[in-house]
């Protein structure tokens, strides 16, 4: 099957999600003109809409999407149109109620919101092939259709993993595939550990239920079997949309930091990724990772934190192509925060300028459309309090004056190029937070550390698979790389032949099947590193342990793990505590290993590393960024406070474009 190329835009483009469905359809023409006169391009329809499209089994109503289509192609929209399949209707689920998930301890996700189904479902994929090819072969080859999203955000609601009976069976079958014999699973999972051996395929449990914690290999083969249910749901629609919709995308719009399948996986047969940027919502994860600083989510509250939303831009920026391939595509930002969210705890007005901050960023991180979320504020159901670009009573909203304000046409088309990679996979994100050992550590938390680090640096950073193409990079920055196999070993240490490679605590800690490496840690990598593990401790909220880098003393919170050095040099050393006087920072060769969970010592590290590479990194204040694309270098202030920069003061929530004809402020 041949893959169409993104659509080639020459700069920036935005668009709107909207929802022809839920207004009276004398408002369709007047909303899609005032789309095309805000400078909107492109519009997404009909995301939720399956039970206006078949509101009764096999009875398709088509009019009001054909007339739909008809009025925003006539403004000169592009239509993006969905396939329905994460709300099914009511006569589906009463038919076949089977199809709706199930939750870890068994309870049925009852009709009633969204996402009510599961990937294992036989009969829910009969149904999701039948409405895809419905819809594809009605408008796939409609002039106004540019491409396709598939379904909506997997996973959201908690639904990546179900526990049906349907995915006990699909799992049985998966597993019988992957080992052959059942005594090979019994010894790659471990399972003599409290008698856990199985003699057959009929007695092995889904994980949901146990006393307590299941076998983490249990658990890992499990998330690795639910990818896979998400990957080939996924490959049956886009198959199905590739045959009747020649030259048009088809992608998926995923979530910021959602860890419950592999992106990387379920993004195979897509042309690219996409995501749904909602940066005051997605701070709390600041708030869950306890940066160091309390009060930094705080002072983020109303643009949310550059550095959390750039990280998803950049990670699904590489998500395409990301494993093997090592190219860049470009991705889009399916929904665009423009206003107020509904779904986090406390849900404050935007920064004036937010939206245009937030736009120029997605561009500089490589986006080339950003969509806003949504048109009108819903007057009806679960989203009544979540803004839209007009408000309720259609009169514009903030955010719609400042995207009246921006010109697309500022933002031209260009790669994001960087000699800077930071490594991440899914399977490593598993087997770390089954098990953190330390209240408050997590993959994410030790992960956005070093992106954090980066950025405060002024990098750009490119965020890969750790099996994809690293050669065109200079350094190479794997936080939380915990699982490792002899190939990738092999992959990292032909990295290491040109590029500084720098880990971080929990390196190669498993196997592929989550068990820890027989000869110790760092296991296949031993040969690279040159080190062993010693100790790791764990640190409670309040006990610290202190370190010093070249007489520079460091703190390390919730993780210190140390090591037997053998043929590496020492760079840092620990002070006190159980851990005095042993390795807190290893180096041998082009390979550098941070045992230590403190922001600091790896912003430390990686500056010096970065100057080794000649790569000149220059440190910004917090909430100073900048970023570069094409030609073109984006300097932001996020601060609601103006900050002072290089002999000049940025105001606050402000953009600068720099290299251009014009300086946008
Ligand atoms: C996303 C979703 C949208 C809408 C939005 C609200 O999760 O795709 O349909 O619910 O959040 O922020």
């Amino acid at each position: 099957m041949s893959r169409i190329p993104p659509l080639h835009l020459p700069h920036l483009e935005l668009g709107v999600c909207d929802y022809p469905e839920h207004v009276p359809q004398d408002r369709w023409a007047g909303y899609a003109q005032a789309q095309k006169a805000l400078g909107l391009r492109f519009v997404r329809l009909a995301e939720f809409a399956w039970s206006r499209l078949e509101p009764r089994p096999g009875e398709y109503d088509w009019r009001w999407l054909d007339e739909a289509i008809e009025t925003y192609a006539a403004a000169g929209l592009g239509v993006v149109l969905c396939t329905p399949t994460a709300a099914p209707p009511a006569w589906l689920v009463a038919r076949h109620p089977e199809v709706l998930p199930q939750g870890r301890a068994g309870q049925v996700k009852t009709f009633g919101s969204r996402r009510h189904y599961d990937f294992s479902s036989p009969v829910f994929r009969e149904h999701s092939r039948r409405i895809t090819r419905a819809m594809a072969e009605r408008y796939g080859e409609h002039p106004a259709v540019v491409g396709w999203q598939t379904d909506n955000e997997f996973g959201w609601g908690d639904t990546a993993q179900s526990y049906t009976p349907a995915a006990l069976e699909g799992f049985r079958q998966w597993l019988a595939r992957r080992y052959g014999r059942v005594e090979a699973l019994n010894e790659a999972w471990g399972n003599v550990f409290w008698s856990m051996e199985y003699g057959d395929w009929n007695q092995i449990p889904l994980p949901g239920q146990a006393v307590a914690e299941v076998n983490p290999a249990h658990a890992l083969d499990f998330l690795r079997f639910s990818s896979d249910q998400i990957a080939g749901f996924q490959e049956e629609q886009v198959a199905i949309l590739r045959e009747c919709s020649p030259g048009r995308f088809v992608t998926h719009n995923y979530m910021g930091f959602f860890s419950a399948f592999d992106h990387y996986r379920v993004s195979r047969c897509l042309d690219f990724a996409s995501w749904d940027s909602y940066p005051t919502g997605t701070l709390e994860a600041l708030k869950e990772w306890g940066l160091a600083d309390p009060g930094l989510a705080l002072r983020f509250t109303r643009t949310g934190h550059p550095d959390v939303t750039a990280f998803n831009h950049d990670l699904y920026r590489g998500m395409v192509g990301g494993a093997g391939q090592g190219q860049t595509h470009g991705f889009w930002v399916m929904e665009q925060q423009c206003g107020q969210v509904n779904w986090a705890p406390s849900n404050p007005l935007p920064a004036k300028g937010a939206v245009e901050l937030w736009t120029a960023q997605a561009w500089a991180h490589g986006a080339d459309v950003v969509s806003y979320f949504r048109w009108r504020a819903a007057t009806m159901a679960q989203e009544v309090l979540h803004s839209g670009l007009l408000r309720h009573d259609e009169r514009p909203d903030r955010g719609y004056a400042e995207v009246a304000a921006l010109d697309p046409e500022q933002f031209p088309a260009g790669q994001v190029k960087t000699k800077v990679v930071l490594l991440h996979d899914y399977e490593s994100l598993w087997l770390y937070n089954m098990q953190p050992h330390a209240e408050g550590m997590n993959y994410w938390a030790q992960t956005f550390a070093s992106y954090r680090a980066l950025r405060s640096l002024g990098m750009d950073v490119d965020i890969r698979h750790p099996d994809s193409d690293l050669s065109g990079y200079a350094v190479v920055v794997a936080p939380a790389l915990t699982m490792m196999t002899p190939e990738r070993a092999r992959h990292l240490a032909e990295a290491a032949e040109h590029a500084q490679i720098v880990f971080g605590p929990r390196t190669a800690f498993r196997t592929a099947s989550g068990r820890t490496p027989e000869e110790g840690q760092f296991g296949e990598l031993g040969a690279l590193v040159g080190a062993s593990l010693q100790n790791y401790d764990s640190l409670p909220e309040g006990l610290e342990q202190s370190l010093h880098l070249g007489g520079e003393p460091h703190t390390a919170r919730r993780w210190a793990e140390s090591y037997d050095p053998a043929g590496a040099a020492v760079l840092a050393r620990y002070a006190g505590g159980p851990l005095d006087g042993e390795a807190a920072v290893i180096r041998r060769g082009n390979v550098t290993v941070i045992g230590a969970h403190s922001e600091t010592l790896i912003a430390e590290v990686l500056e010096e590393v970065l100057n080794t590479v000649g790569l000149q990194p220059t440190r910004l204040p917090e909430g100073v960024r900048l970023s570069r694309r094409g030609g073109i270098t984006l300097l932001q202030n996020w601060n609601a406070h103006p900050e002072a920069w290089q002999g000049e003061v940025l105001a606050p929530v402000s953009t600068r474009l720099l290299g251009t004809v014009k300086e946008l402020v």
